[in-house]
């Protein structure tokens, strides 16, 4: 029977170009949003692939869609923690608001996702958990106080986590893509992305969706399953660790 893959944030940019390229690899894909019906609607008619609606910061809210995707397709095998927002803003203009919906998503979402599906993936010995962190959490981003404090707190759950897994046959890494060409990197500001950031990018241009796609699908894999608490870089040259 194909392994059950969850895709948070799954219907749209990076997240739907990974629940996509799962499909194609075999897997029975699951897509959660968050806020857009319409995308998520299309996305559907587009892909066949199935998009389930909650937010990641509810944890209660997590337990009963997880439950229900279980039910209808099997235990999930593959969790993709996908789901991400921005609120920029330089750190003397950051309200605590913005400060609690990126952390409340970008980190605690991690939390409450995995935190779900732990306990099955344990019972039956096997899981792989992918966390798309990214650059802006190894390197931090200026404007980003929030966004890199939480993506960098993925990393260390990543690690934390790869430790208490291991013997239980499950994987647990992270992806750090740097500035992909979706609508998250297009809202920044023209000037601010042509003049500060693409000069940046050592390859000169944005990544591609499915340039972070092929990766998840590889550590999906069982050709992956050596490898454990990592962190792949995808950015164009734009950061090394
Ligand atoms: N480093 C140091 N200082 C910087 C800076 C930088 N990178 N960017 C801006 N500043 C300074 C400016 O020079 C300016 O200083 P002065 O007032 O002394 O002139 C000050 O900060 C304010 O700059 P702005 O006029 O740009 O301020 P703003 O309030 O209009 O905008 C901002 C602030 C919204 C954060 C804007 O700078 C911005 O959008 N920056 C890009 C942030 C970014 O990279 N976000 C990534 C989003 S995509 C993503 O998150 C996906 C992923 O994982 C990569």
């Amino acid at each position: 029977m194909a392994k059950v893959a969850l895709v948070t944030g799954g219907s749209r940019g990076i997240g739907a170009a990974i629940s996509k390229a799962l499909k194609a690899a075999g897997y029975t894909v699951a897509a959660n949003y968050a806020g857009n019906d319409d995308a998520a609607n299309g996305f559907t008619a587009e892909t066949g692939i199935k998009t389930y609606k909650w937010s990641v910061a509810d944890y209660d809210a997590c337990a009963a869609g997880i439950k229900q995707i279980e039910e209808e397709l099997g235990p999930v095998d593959v969790l993709v923690n996908n789901a991400g927002i921005t609120r920029d803003a330089m750190f003397h203009k950051m309200t605590p608001q913005q400060w609690k919906e990126v952390i409340d998503t970008n980190l605690t979402g991690v939390f409450n996702m995995t935190h779900t599906i732990w306990g099955g993936m344990r019972e039956r010995k096997f899981g792989r958990v992918i966390n798309i962190s990214s650059i802006n959490g190894q390197k931090g981003q200026a404007g980003q106080a929030n966004y890199s404090a939480a993506k960098a707190g993925d990393l260390g759950f990543t690690k934390a986590l790869a430790q208490e897994g291991a013997r239980a046959g499950i994987t647990v890494n992270a992806i750090c893509p740097g500035y992909i060409g979706t609508e998250m990197v297009r809202a920044i500001d023209e000037k601010v992305l042509n003049e500060r950031i693409i000069p940046q990018i050592p390859v000169g241009r944005l990544g591609e969706p499915e340039e972070i796609a092929r990766a998840v699908v590889f550590l999906a894999s069982d050709d992956a399953g050596f490898i454990t608490g990592s962190t792949i870089s995808a950015n164009g040259g734009q950061f090394y660790v």
